[in-house]
């Protein structure tokens, strides 16, 4: 897909398809006003009969019969105009995408609606564009859907070189979370943990990071006793994988962290059919991490990142992890597994206090952790937590740029009392309720009192349910949540540098 910028009026656009983002109940005022008036009124009438009023999401599709250059126009609800936000602009832009896909039309026309700044709509019509044509087909032999070549951007000149620069941005940030989808689509056969190390291994080598692979050897002379119980139940070997993108002018390292599991069958306390059946995807926080660090050379941002991702696979066998196991972690604690489906938190916290030894100023991880979480929020909606407010509210700030959903949830310090164990440190899994926070205040032990934050992505890394679907949500398909958050908050701490201690954390 091809994107031009060009100052063309809308409704001269040579184009298959023009679409037009429209505010509800004000859907005649900009281009469309003059649309209308080159078709001698006759969309007032279309809109009219078809009752068409710019609710958000629905559209309006017709042929402009040769009367104007573009040759279709499809006018995509915003809804009501207080409450429309960039996220809008991203899913009319999906819509449009896949209504030219769907009807096999090749060039697009999308003019900005200068609503917002011109930076920030170009960005979301640029990554609606993008991860709304996202397919995965690697598995399918033919493809009935068209092929979209050409997107035309359309402003006014004042704001052509902005819409470039944002453009570029924003198809950066977008490849980077299809990259992350492809991985999570892949199959649990065929994306193992070595496979996994492999594809970042390949990514350092592209774009220029640098790269460690650590074997379970290696693991076991770090003191890594937690990842190496959730890899015993599986002859696939584990492996930690590190990426390291560290600019000159760096000052400071901020450490993104990934849940690796490749697939999580739940171990000896094994999951049921219906929960077992999507458990490819319980490596989508590691697929976020390399996705994001993979963007980093492009963006040149000016801050040291380490990205960690431990791999394994969790599934019950003769030398699969028991019950009642106690194991070290690598900062010392020792652990009781009480639940082997509690596999998340054993290899973070390997992968938390590997980040802390390596320096890392601030850590940020990303975890299919609970399905508590997704009871807590639904599957459209991550939860975060954390120790330093001001580490979670840059983080919200950044993911309510990206239009993705994150809430906050307490870490209430009775949390931590159900995770300690009767004879060791601590127990991997504290019971049913406020399940989410308890997985969160249990990482919390190994992050050493660094700022550190967590986000637990169970419910929206992967569109299992009708509900979650969304324009650029395809059902049945990893999101790549949380890379455009990594993304947004990376520049935004490279453009503001901020202070070190920000606040309370332990
Ligand atoms: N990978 C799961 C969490 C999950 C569930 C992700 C559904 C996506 C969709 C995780 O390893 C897990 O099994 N968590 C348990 C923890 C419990 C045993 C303390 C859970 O949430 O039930
Ligand atoms: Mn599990
Ligand atoms: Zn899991």
């Amino acid at each position: 897909m091809e994107f031009t910028v060009s100052t063309i009026e809308p409704e001269n656009c040579p184009c298959d398809l023009l679409v037009l983002g429209v505010p509800e109940g004000e859907i005649f005022s900009g281009p469309v006003a003059t649309i209308d008036q080159a078709l001698g009124g006759i969309l007032q009438k279309v809109v009219g009969e078809e009752r068409f009023t710019g609710k958000a999401r629905t559209t309006l599709f017709f042929h402009t019969h040769d009367r104007i250059p573009p040759r279709r126009v499809l006018l995509v609800g915003l809804g009501p105009s207080s409450r429309i936000t960039t996220d809008h602009l991203r899913q009319a832009a999906a819509i449009g995408v896949n209504t030219a896909r769907g009807r096999h039309l090749r060039h697009i026309g999308l003019p900005l609606l200068d609503r917002f700044p011109a930076k920030e709509e170009a960005q979301a019509l640029v990554e609606g564009t993008i991860l709304g044509g996202y397919r995965f087909r690697k598995y399918k032999r033919s493809d009935e859907e068209g092929m979209v070549e050409g997107v035309e951007l359309i402003t006014t000149p004042d704001r052509r070189e902005e819409v470039n620069e944002a453009l570029r941005r924003a198809a950066i940030f977008a490849s980077a979370t299809c990259f992350a989808r492809d991985l999570v689509n892949e199959p649990p056969n065929e994306l193992t943990p070595s496979r996994l190390a492999e594809v970042a291994r390949e990514v350092a080598t592209q774009k220029g990071l640098r790269c460690t692979i650590y074997g379970p050897e290696e693991m076991r002379q770090m003191g890594m006793g937690a990842i190496l119980a959730v890899a015993q139940g599986s002859s696939q070997p584990p492996r930690f994988i590190v990426l390291e993108y560290a600019p000159p002018q760096a000052k400071r390292t901020v450490a993104i962290v990934g849940k690796g599991v490749t697939f999580d069958s739940g171990g000896l306390d094994i999951k049921s059919t219906e929960g077992m059946e999507t458990m490819k995807m319980d490596m989508a926080g590691a697929a976020a991490v390399i996705a994001a660090m993979s963007a980093l050379p492009d963006l040149a941002l000016p801050v040291r990142v380490l990205g960690i991702a431990p791999a394994v696979e969790n599934l019950p066998s003769g030398t699969a992890t028991k019950p009642g196991d106690i194991v070290r972690a690598m900062d010392g604690h020792t652990i009781e597994i009480n639940n082997t489906d509690a596999e998340g938190r054993m290899i973070l916290a390997d992968a938390l206090a590997y980040a802390v030894q390596q320096g890392a100023d601030e850590i940020i991880d990303l975890a299919t952790l609970t399905g508590s979480c997704i009871i807590a929020l639904g599957p459209i909606c991550a939860g975060v937590m954390g120790n330093d407010q001001g580490l979670l509210d840059r983080l919200m700030q950044a993911a309510s740029k990206a239009g993705e959903k994150v809430w906050q949830l307490p870490l209430f310090e009775e949390y931590l009392e159900a995770m300690k164990s009767e004879i060791a440190d601590l127990r991997n899994s504290g019971g049913r309720y406020a399940g989410a926070q308890k997985g969160a205040i249990f990482l919390r032990e190994f992050v050493g009192g660094k700022p550190w934050a967590h986000l637990d992505i169970a419910g929206p890394a992967f569109v299992e349910h009708e509900e979650a679907k969304g324009p650029y949500w395809p059902k049945g398909s990893g999101t790549g949540f949380g890379v455009r958050t990594l993304l947004e908050y990376l520049t935004a701490i490279s453009e503001e540098p901020q202070e070190q201690d920000s606040g309370k954390h332990r």
